[in-house]
């Protein structure tokens, strides 16, 4: 191999390597107290890895499916619909917020792209639902979820850490509804939403460890606080869905055992240990 071989710069995106560091350079002044860098070839990545529903869906009759199947995922899409609405709308106005406190327009370009996905995610939803035949609406116990991520005290640190629980128990949730008893718009539907949030669990190890530094005694307590509030939350209300989850092949135990379970491993990567957490007992229906 010549030695021109050997250095000619690997292409990203399209682009030399050479230029995607520079456009991945943050501003000379911008924050220190999130990674730019990463942040912004987060956002590099998010630009290029949008994806139109059109262009991955058939939008036309759902495939016949046995009606106790189609009463299941109608029930499972409309809390799915709350939460990805809810998701959205607090994305929307915590954004400038979550900006200003880090200081970082690195931070506002890659939240506006995640904005794009979640709208993304609830229009799918919306007629995903539509096409099963019920009519998409807001199950309002859950409100409460969103006013613990992100009102009261240290809104923005806690909402964070609040997307990291409902990132991951969302992904943990569609890996198994995509291999579940569904159709096929349902199947691709799950599949593009994963991959997004994949991205969104990304952006949180980028910026929660440095946060978690800088956390007082205060903060921390009460993060934890609303965190396993917002955990045992979860587990109470998702005893509803035993049955549901069974017939389709979705198993409530293991759902959520999955999801405290990479909670964990991820606050063990952050230097905090498994037990930054308290996480509730997972309780037989
Ligand atoms: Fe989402
Ligand atoms: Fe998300």
């Amino acid at each position: 191999m010549t030695e021109k071989q050997t250095t000619t710069p690997r292409k990203i995106f399209n682009m030399e390597s050479s230029l995607y560091e520079q456009l991945a350079t943050p501003m000379p002044g911008m924050s220190t107290r999130v990674n730019g860098t990463k942040l912004r070839k987060l956002y590099l990545q998010s630009m290029s890895q949008q994806w139109a529903p059109t262009d991955k869906l058939e939008f036309g009759e759902l495939e016949p499916m046995p009606e106790r199947l189609r009463e299941i995922w109608i029930r499972f899409g409309m809390i799915f619909y709350t939460l990805e609405e809810m998701g959205l709308h607090t994305l929307n106005h915590m954004m400038g917020a979550a900006s200003d406190r880090l200081a970082s327009d690195d931070v506002a370009f890659y939240l506006s792209t995640q904005c794009a996905d979640e709208a993304r995610h609830v229009f799918l939803i919306e007629q995903y639902l539509c096409r099963l035949g019920a009519r998409p609406h807001f199950d309002r116990k859950f409100r409460v979820l969103s006013r613990v991520a992100s009102q009261g005290l240290f809104r923005v640190e806690n909402w964070l850490f609040s997307t990291l629980f409902s990132e991951n128990f969302a992904s943990a949730f569609l890996r198994r509804a995509k291999a579940a008893e569904i159709d096929s718009f349902g199947q691709n539907m799950c599949a593009g939403i994963l991959k997004d949030e994949h991205r969104h669990i990304h952006f949180l190890n980028i910026v929660l460890p440095d946060m978690i530094e800088r956390l007082s005694l205060l903060s921390r307590t009460y993060i934890k606080t609303s965190q396993f509030f917002i955990m045992k939350f979860t587990e109470h209300v998702s005893r509803c869905l035993e049955g549901d989850g069974v017939a389709v092949g979705i198993e409530r135990r293991d759902l959520l055992e999955e999801t405290f379970e990479n909670l964990k491993k991820t606050y063990e990567s952050f230097g905090v240990g498994r037990d930054f957490l308290v996480f509730p007992k997972i309780r037989t229906v």
